[in-house]
């Protein structure tokens, strides 16, 4: 990868797996354009030395500006990883219709956006990487998420669509698929267990591996993912869960 293609934006990086990403990428040299809903990426791209921009990538028309503008101010990008998503609970029963469209709005559509905003820029760096995360809840059939499980089997159905589809402009496009992951996203599914406390004792009978991932574990495997070391890997969908789908 030369000098001028290690740019990377990503979507989704105030917090948890995307904020250590943003950490990690920025102290191995990148450039980076960091997006997303809230203020505090402007405090994550204060510490990265990164350019940040807001926006809500619920609203299709308003990322694909973002996404121009940020691609623009960055120059060069050899990496993109679109790492929003939403989750809402619940069986066919209890879940609302609204629930669905929030997760079909961050966990599939957001990424096609981010996807015909990447393809471009990255054909015309001579190649790159893109970077979805979908969930292992998108490999199986994770109980009373029904609404996320579906939408996250979407993503990475579009990442194996779009892999397919651009290996020949020398895109690779996996999805990063964690379990548990110890971030404010699951704190709505934290409460049917009594909280996180009540929660993270159940854990061994949940999680083979006997605990829940840090986020910057997760975020290292996910940057790998985007550079070099990986270069003949693409629409691979690749589990973080501790053996939860073994069980
Ligand atoms: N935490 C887990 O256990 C877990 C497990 C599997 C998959 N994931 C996936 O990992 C990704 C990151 O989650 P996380 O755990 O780091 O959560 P997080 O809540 O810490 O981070 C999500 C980020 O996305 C941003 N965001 C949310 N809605 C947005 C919107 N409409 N527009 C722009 N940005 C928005 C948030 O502000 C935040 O910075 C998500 O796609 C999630 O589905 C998380």
């Amino acid at each position: 990868m030369n000098t001028e293609s290690r740019g990377a934006l990503i979507l989704g990086c105030a917090s948890g797996i995307g904020a250590e990403g943003a950490r990690i990428l920025a102290a191995d040299g990148w450039r980076l354009a960091l997006l997303d809903i809230a203020d505090g990426v402007h405090d994550v791209a204060r510490d990265a030395g990164a350019a940040a921009y807001l926006v809500d990538a619920g609203d299709p028309d308003a990322l694909a500006d973002a996404l121009a503008t940020a691609l623009g101010e960055l120059g060069g990008v050899g990496a993109i990883w679109s790492n929003v998503g939403a989750q809402t609970a619940g069986t066919v029963e209890t879940a609302a219709v609204a629930d669905l469209d929030r997760c079909y709005a961050l966990n599939l559509r957001a990424h096609f956006v981010v996807a015909q905003a990447a393809v471009p820029a990255l054909r015309a760096a001579g190649g790159g990487s893109l970077l979805l995360t979908a969930s292992n809840a998108g490999l199986f059939p994770d109980r009373e998420l029904v609404t996320y499980s579906a939408t996250k089997a979407a993503t990475i159905a579009m990442a194996k669509l779009l892999a397919r589809d651009h290996a020949g402009d020398r895109i690779r496009v996996n999805a990063l698929c964690p379990g548990w992951v110890d971030t404010p996203f699951n704190t709505p599914a934290w409460q049917s267990y009594g909280g996180r406390e009540q929660f993270l004792a159940r854990v061994p009978d949940l999680v083979p591996i006997g605990r829940i991932a840090d986020a910057a574990e997760v975020a290292g495997v996910a940057c790998r993912l985007l550079g070099d070391d990986f270069a003949y890997m693409t629409g691979h969908a690749l589990v973080l869960d501790g053996g939860e789908l073994l069980t």
